[in-house]
């Protein structure tokens, strides 16, 4: 008996730092921009070298702020955003991904 809820608290204990290091992930999303600018080749044949668009059928990324980059991404992949491209650009994407493109997209300036 004691036994038993030994492990149950251990478990309890595994599950709430496993839970306590996603929420930690989450709070500081920040990206990593060298990954990023690998991850963001294919971005830039619509989007622009480092995000500086020059056509207007393609929004500027460069300097854009990375919080705002991640939600649209998100919004892309969930579909609550519709754009036939965006929509199929973001589906493979993680979160890891997104991050480390608005990282890298943010740290661009324009021009
Ligand atoms: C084939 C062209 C093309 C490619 C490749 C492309 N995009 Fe886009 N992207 C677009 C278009 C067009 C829009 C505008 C969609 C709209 O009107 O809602 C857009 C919009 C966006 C937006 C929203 C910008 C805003 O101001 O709201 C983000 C963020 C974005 N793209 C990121 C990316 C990333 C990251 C990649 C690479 C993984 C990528 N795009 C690849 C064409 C492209």
């Amino acid at each position: 008996m004691v036994q038993e809820m030994n492990s149950k608290m251990k478990t309890f204990g595994t599950a709430l730092l496993t839970g306590c290091a996603a929420i930690a992930s989450m709070a500081n999303a920040a990206g990593d921009k060298e990954a990023g600018k690998e991850k963001a080749i294919p971005c830039q044949i619509c989007h622009g070298k480092g995000g500086r668009s020059t056509n207007p059928l393609y929004p500027v990324l460069a300097a854009q702020h990375a919080q705002y980059i991640v939600k649209q991404l998100k919004a892309f992949k969930a579909g609550t955003r519709k754009d036939p491209i965006m929509n199929g650009m973001a589906e493979p994407l993680t979160d890891a991904d997104m991050d480390d493109l608005a990282a890298f997209f943010q740290s661009n300036r324009n021009p």
